[in-house]
């Protein structure tokens, strides 16, 4: 654990209560309303969410609510439901059939406003779209967009007709494109000409034309024109959506799937050289989805909601799109890069739209106070009344300035504590009820049971370090790592036995207040996206001149954690400042831009122990440029770190 950030925290002491005006509208208005439903949580934990999911439209009732065998959750079995219907069909018998749903900006400056009546129109013509392709229950889709309508209409077009969907980010390259779509088996790629990024196009189409060379399952992709780039379209295997889409009907029935049924996959990184596909139900995840996006960002009827993440993570998917729509509640989404063409861009989308929550990374804070406060000042901010991080730990410099130059004091910041395997929010103040300590994420959402703990499980006390687990199963929760249970088992459920482990460490002050200090495996957070420092190995090592990689995170001002990779070159290669350009982009070739190295440090040896593990403790250090702390009698050879020392000067 970074003895820094703990350091750091250990020192905040100021704590900001919501104010009252807040307070009165709250959904949740008090402490004691919040321990209340954290009580009734803790005695029946099936009753507690037995009742909010009957607010959802099932197709056949459950008949048990919970069925728990370790490791393996089964939630709302026996029942029938559909996600697609929740978030669209049951709106549209109320007044909000015209209400906007999706209120979308482009780059370049174009907009478009879906109400829920249009996109259950546009879904249930791409859900036919989809069956005329043959594509049936159960088969997977991978989905490569950029952030533009069309992304949450294929996603809950696969939702309605029983296709899991597996959403690939932009940012990635042609070749994790290609592991995505084979791991899952995906029958068909969703993609586009392009997409719009700082001015400039973000191309798709060459990439999936590359991965699908080596994609036995996937031989046929759907197309969005929307840069109207030149690209190849090959008969027979590639159609453009607009054309499928002119003759398809719009009656498309909501298929009831089991509870169980996997909603989507989404790859995150691991311990080991290869991502994982988090696999999600329908009907626990959707009821997590929406309870959390309605008691943590308070949502009322009125709310225009803003998240800024891209629906290629789980943030998107969560809190763009599913609990957003499932709550009845108008999600701004927006495509492009959050400074372009101006600094403002983004307070300039938040007066446009009247935002009323918004919902951002502390990554994209921190870049926004560098550019200094005379950008948000431009702008009328009065209608936010919330604020939300997720992704990181924020350092309270950056909660202080989010607090009083976006929130103007007024606005409580909820600091969101989840992950792509939990599905939904789990630590996080909820704003009318619980005050805030800028760096922690309070206390655990009302019905998990999260803990710190040491490496038997055993609470530790209040004030001391641990490991951050759960010790109940959520709705919510991943329901196994596509096609590999072993892993599952592995990663999430062997470290400390009979509880799940988040990877991270943790401590809670006297206040019982988490405080999330970052991750205790070989995982970095990089800009709030997750990274294995060995798949960045994998990919470095991948290279013919290269011998041997260690990756480690070190300190950086925006990103968090930056990149810094230890190269050793395969016998009577000579490094050079050309060569680290090279290896930097043959990772961005393999993995996508959000790997590449910040640096790359080429070394004779890496400090290993006897048996041979690189010490990466010892390279994290150097890369800080920091002295070594700690112990390092099981080096084997000293010389070593002399060595890698001597190359920085
Ligand atoms: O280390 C924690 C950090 O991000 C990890 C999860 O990454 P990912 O699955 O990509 O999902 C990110 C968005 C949900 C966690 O294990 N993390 C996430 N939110 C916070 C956080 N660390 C501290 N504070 C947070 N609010």
């Amino acid at each position: 654990m970074e003895s820094e950030s703990i350091t750091s925290v250990l020192k905040e002491k100021r704590i900001f209560k919501p104010n009252k005006g807040f307070v009165r509208e709250a959904v949740i208005k008090s402490r004691a309303e919040y321990q209340r439903l954290c009580k009734q949580a803790e005695k029946d934990p099936e009753g507690f969410w037995g009742n909010l999911a009957r607010e959802l439209v099932w197709a056949k009732p459950w008949k048990k609510i919970l069925e728990w065998k370790l490791p393996y959750a089964k939630w709302f079995v026996g029942g029938k439901i559909n996600v697609s219907y929740n978030c669209l069909d049951r709106h549209l018998a109320t007044f909000r059939k015209n209400k906007a749903a999706l209120i979308w900006e482009g780059e370049p400056g174009d907009s478009r406003t879906l109400t829920f009546q249009d996109l259950h129109r546009e879904v249930c013509k791409f859900g036919n779209v989809l069956k005329n392709l043959g594509v049936a229950k159960g088969d997977r889709v991978a989905i490569y967009l950029p952030m533009i309508p069309e992304l949450p209409i294929a996603m809950l077009a696969c939702a309605r007709i029983g296709a899991i969907h597996s959403v690939i980010f932009g940012g990635f390259s042609a070749l994790a494109v290609r592991d995505r779509v084979n791991d899952a088996g995906a029958v068909l790629v969703i993609t586009a000409d392009g997409g719009f990024r700082k001015g400039a196009v973000v191309t798709l189409k060459e990439k999936v034309d590359e991965a699908l060379k080596e994609t036995p399952s996937a031989q046929k992709t759907i197309v969005v024109k929307r840069t109207k780039s030149d690209i190849v379209m090959q008969k027979g295997r590639d159609f453009w959506w607009h054309d499928l889409m002119v003759g398809a009907s719009d009656k498309c029935n909501a298929e009831p799937l089991d509870s169980e049924h996997p909603l989507f996959t989404l790859y995150t990184s691991g311990t080991t050289g290869k991502p994982k596909g988090v696999v999600h139900s329908t009907a626990g995840y959707l009821l997590g989805a929406m309870i959390t996006a309605r008691w943590v960002f308070d949502l009322s009827e009125i709310d225009t909601y803003w998240c800024t993440a891209d629906i290629g993570w789980v943030t998107g998917h969560s809190y763009v799109l599913y609990g957003i729509l499932a709550n009845g509640v108008t999600s701004v989404m927006y495509e492009g890069a959050p400074t372009y063409p101006a600094p403002d861009r983004i307070w300039e989308i938040v007066e446009k739209y009247k935002v009323n929550v918004f919902y951002t990374a502390p990554t994209a804070i921190r870049a926004l106070i560098k550019l200094g406060k005379e950008w948000p000042l431009r702008h009328d901010l009065s209608s936010l009344r919330l604020l939300g991080t997720v992704g990181e730990p924020i350092n309270p410099e950056a909660w202080i300035w989010y607090h009083e130059v976006i929130g103007k004091k007024r606005c409580p910041i909820v600091d969101t504590w989840w992950q792509t395997e939990t599905g939904a929010i789990m630590i996080t103040p909820l704003p009318g009820a619980i005050p805030t300590k800028p760096g922690s994420a309070t206390l655990p959402f009302p019905g998990i049971s999260a803990d710190v703990v040491d490496r038997n499980g055993k609470s530790v006390p209040l004030g001391s370090g641990g490991y951050l687990v759960m010790k109940k199963p959520w709705p919510s929760m991943l329901r196994g790592v596509w096609g590999d249970s072993e892993r599952y088992q592995k990663q999430y459920w062997s470290d400390i036995p009979g509880m799940y482990f988040t990877g991270d460490g943790a401590r809670r002050d006297k206040d019982g207040y988490f405080w999330v200090m970052g991750r205790v495996d070989d995982v970095i957070n990089v800009a709030g996206h997750r990274l294995g420092t060995m798949e960045i190995e994998s990919a470095l090592v991948s290279h013919p001149l290269v011998a041997e990689a260690a990756v480690v995170g070190c300190p950086d001002e925006i990103k968090g954690t930056g990149i810094v990779a230890f190269v050793t070159l395969a016998l009577g290669n000579p490094p050079g400042d050309k060569l680290k350009d090279v290896l930097k982009a043959h990772v961005a070739k393999e993995i996508g831009q959000i790997a590449r190295p910040d640096e790359i440090r080429f070394a004779e040896n890496l400090p290993k122990t006897r048996s041979g593990k690189i010490m990466r403790r010892l390279l994290r250090d150097i890369a800080a440029g920091q002295e070594t702390v700690g112990d390092t009698t099981t080096l084997e050879d000293y010389t070593v770190l002399a060595k890698l020392r001597q190359e920085e000067d």
